[in-house]
């Protein structure tokens, strides 16, 4: 009788302690934190990547309920594979990545989702959708939206051209390059020296010495994003061959390819969105307990010399 009341007590105590605990977790989480997002970047060397995390920070900064742990993977693809197993090993509410590369990151992330962890995939894609959602421009459709430009441009004065390729093991490099062949189709406009760069400046610019080095004549240089189309100009610039070039570029932020249109750098960039705000108004849809879609697609706007000054044209 007497071990029965102790058991009844000691039961009920244990009740009142979960009820306590359990109220206690709630009023804590409404002063602080409630869910931890994980944000893994592939890297911050660029300044398109940093304005990622700063739209990623600026929107989550509005909603106290939620707290964002950022890495860095310094363009390290087993660096990132690492960070995809720190948030899951931490026990993260949500994970948003922006992978280096397609197929080294879709078993991490598989991984991440098994664990019961839903997964917002940025910017560049895996090589299956084995992720909650993905965010990102359409680049088959920014390709040939360049592409079909210097088609425009260019078409019937026997162009020859520079394509200095993004990383083509990242989505967006492969979808690039592919939206902008199908722009020049029909056109004699003919690409005489491609490159991959992987994204970076300083690679644009060395190819671009050797592409210089090897035609005394170069219509127009297409790179992926602006610090590649940037290098190009540079190395031409050292030739005193820039203002005989036309020079393209992607990414169109407002204090670099923008701002290179308009210093009359570029002739054309045209935007690619980072994303990061939609991110997390997706991921506190999700956590709320909401459904979202399993793709959302970002729009993109030219900007060259003729609309610059009043905000560029949007592509469709
Ligand atoms: C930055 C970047 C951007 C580009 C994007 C493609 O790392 O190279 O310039 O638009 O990645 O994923």
């Amino acid at each position: 009788m007497k071990k029965t009341l102790i058991t009844l007590i000691l039961a009920s105590l244990a009740v009142g302690l979960f009820a306590n605990g359990g109220a206690e977790a709630a009023s804590t989480s409404e002063e602080g934190s409630q869910f931890v997002i994980g944000m893994s970047q592939c890297n911050l060397g660029e300044p398109w990547r940093v304005q990622m995390n700063a739209d990623v920070k600026r929107e989550a900064d509005k909603h106290p309920e939620l707290k964002v742990v950022f890495k860095d993977a310094q363009n390290d693809t087993l660096k990132q594979r690492s960070h995809v197993e720190e948030f899951v090993a931490m026990g993260v509410d949500l994970m948003i990545i922006s992978p280096k590369e397609a197929q080294p990151l879709t078993a991490p992330v598989k991984a991440c989702m098994d664990a019961g962890i839903p997964v917002i995939v940025l910017d560049r894609d895996l090589v299956d959708d084995v992720y909650t959602q993905f965010i990102g421009a359409n680049n088959v459709k920014i390709g040939t939206a360049a592409g079909q430009w210097v088609a425009e441009k260019l078409n019937g004065q026997n162009a020859k051209i520079v394509e200095l390729m993004g990383l083509q093991t990242s989505t967006p490099g492969q979808d690039r390059h592919n939206g902008f062949m199908e722009g020049l189709e029909g056109s004699d406009v003919e690409v005489i020296f491609r490159a991959d760069v992987e994204w970076l400046e300083p690679n644009a610019r060395a190819e671009m010495e050797s592409a210089l080095a090897r035609y005394d004549n170069i219509s127009l240089v297409y790179g992926h994003n602006d610090p590649a189309s940037h290098g190009a100009y540079l190395a031409a610039k050292a030739m005193d061959r820039q203002d005989d070039i036309m020079f393209i570029g992607i990414d169109a932020l407002p204090h670099e390819g923008v701002a290179y249109v308009q210093d009359g750098i570029l002739d054309a960039t045209f935007q690619y969105p980072t994303g990061g705000d939609v991110a997390v108004q997706q991921a506190l849809k999700l956590l709320n307990g909401e459904s979202i879609e399993k793709r959302i697609v970002l729009g993109s706007r030219r900007f060259d010399t003729e609309n610059v000054t009043s905000g560029g044209e949007a592509i469709n």
